[in-house]
């Protein structure tokens, strides 16, 4: 198409592309900016889009491009399954469809080095361009069938808990060395095919080798790691093909994805290595025998007392939780605040940076049944806030307000910040069972004198209560 362009712009062309590369990258780097704060992270996402759709727009203009028709029926064909896929996920299951993205993403990458390395004679490619081949090629597979083995474990297609041989980290270790040493042979000798192949295909096993072990309930931190290889490996491709807006897109979203790994391990407080190489939790909820401390008694309670001691409260803290997400209870949730707030109380909610099963989690499902912003406190800004608030409802919420994490030395979420909601005077914790959550572990609070608990599914629950408080009128 460029030939049909007037001579002076035809010369210029390569320029005014790197023009709209830059372009493209503001909007990136202003995009993901926005993410910061749940008011503007839906703009932001839609920036992020549009510069992607200007490196996509722009890419046709490339020389060497293949053609139109290719292109524009790759992009409708990937904006139909993106569309489809995107409105018909659930949100629980969205941190499986980020690993299936960057495990298509870290296909991608290989592919392209493949692509390269078949098109061009290896032997006249410069050695950085070896280099960026050959780490394209091992990142990009590693994430590929590492990012499917996370998918299987979140589905259940594979077993969620630790699958390895005896000294499998070390065996990871030593692969992962030998496959380095092939970048290195590959690059002094590239028209040796076999040592090209020997690393595609060692690599994509230690994809599957190193996830494997990983128990199932850390998956999002290791779809995390592989959210950042997957742009490592991008960035790495577009140091192959020499195109500035994938070397810097990649580099993003490879910064990104470490920074939000880090978080996550942070909040949990653990390291990286103890996430990839310390087996922690098999799946969601914990296994038998779990189901809580028999020999303890807890006070039950009912939607008709719930309904009093919040409607008579100054101040009612809502804690949300990953069962808040199962039971897809958030929008019959704010219609019970909605309905406390016309009373007169004062409705707050505490988000924990890691409760429910994703980062943001619970901020986007609160988003969903627009709740306002404002009503939104970081785990910092409402923990002063416990002492003075009358009732605390826990919604699904459990290792997030376990005070073990405070007070029991040896349980494996010792250290973990958490919402201190037993300081609170009522606390009112709604979930099915006395089974644990993620860690598997039982929860003191439970116990508490100053603790109820509201047995049910939690969208049930929230309905009986609203009727409750209506009745009350
Ligand atoms: P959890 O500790 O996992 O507890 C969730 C609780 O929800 C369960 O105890 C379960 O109890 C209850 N539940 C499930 N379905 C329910 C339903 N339909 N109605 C009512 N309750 C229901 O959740 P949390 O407090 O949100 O903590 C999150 C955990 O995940 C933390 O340990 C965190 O470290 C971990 N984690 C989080 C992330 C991110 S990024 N968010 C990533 C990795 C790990 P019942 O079965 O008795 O109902």
């Amino acid at each position: 198409m460029s030939q049909f362009l007037p001579e002076a712009i035809q010369s210029a062309l390569p320029n005014i592309i790197q023009l709209f590369y830059l372009l493209a990258t503001g909007f990136f780097i202003v995009g993901i900016k926005r993410l910061g704060s749940p008011a503007t992270a839906r703009s932001g996402n839609q920036m992020a889009s549009f510069g992607m759709l200007i490196g996509v727009a722009v890419t046709l203009f490339d020389q060497e491009i293949i053609s139109f028709e290719l292109i524009i029926a790759g992009v409708v064909i990937g904006a139909l399954i993106g569309i489809v896929a995107a409105k018909k996920v659930q949100m629980t299951a969205m941190p499986e469809m980020v690993a299936i993205f960057n495990g298509f993403g870290g296909g991608a990458s290989a592919l392209v080095a493949w692509g390269e390395f078949a098109r061009v004679d290896p032997t006249l490619i410069a050695v950085d361009g070896l280099i960026t081949t050959g780490l394209s090629i091992l990142i990009g597979s590693i994430t590929f069938t590492g990012s499917f083995i996370a998918f299987g474990k979140l589905k259940g297609f594979i077993d969620g808990g630790r699958i390895a041989l005896p000294g499998q980290n070390i065996i990871n270790l030593v692969l992962t060395a030998v496959a380095l040493g092939l970048v290195g042979w590959f690059t002094i000798d590239p028209a040796y095919q076999v040592v090209f192949w020997s690393l595609f295909g060692l690599a994509l096993l230690i994809g599957v080798l190193t996830v494997l072990p990983i128990g199932g309930a850390d998956m999002p931190v290791v779809i995390s790691l592989l959210n950042s290889y997957s742009g490592i490996a991008a960035s790495m491709a577009g140091f192959v093909l020499g195109n500035n807006l994938l070397i810097i897109s990649g580099a993003l979203v490879g910064a990104a994805g470490l920074i939000l790994t880090n978080v996550m391990c942070k909040a949990m407080n653990r390291s990286l290595v103890n996430v990839l190489f310390g087996a922690f939790g098999g799946g969601d909820e914990g296994g038998p025998g779990d189901t809580g401390d028999s020999d303890k008694s807890v006070q039950k309670t009912f939607a008709d007392d719930v309904a009093i001691q919040c409607s008579y409260a100054n101040k009612v803290i809502i804690v949300p939780g990953y069962g808040l997400a199962v039971a897809q209870a958030q929008h019959v949730l704010k219609e019970v605040a909605n309905l406390l707030e016309e009373k007169g109380v004062e409705v707050a909610y505490g988000i924990h940076p890691v409760a429910g099963r994703m980062p943001g989690h619970m901020n986007v499902l609160l988003a969903e049944a627009d709740v306002p912003y404002d009503q939104l406190y970081d785990m910092d800004e409402i923990n002063p806030q416990f002492k003075n608030t009358d009732v605390v409802l826990v919604i699904g919420a459990n290792d997030v307000v376990n005070p073990a994490a405070k007070t029991s030395p040896g349980s494996p979420i010792y250290g973990m910040p958490i919402l201190n909601v037993d300081e609170a005077k009522r606390t009112i914790i709604f979930k099915r069972s006395l089974s644990p959550g993620y860690a598997g572990i039982d929860n003191e609070l439970f116990y508490s004198d100053k603790n109820q608990m509201f047995f049910g599914d939690a969208k049930k629950s929230l309905q009986e209560l609203s009727k409750a408080v209506k009745e009350l009128d």
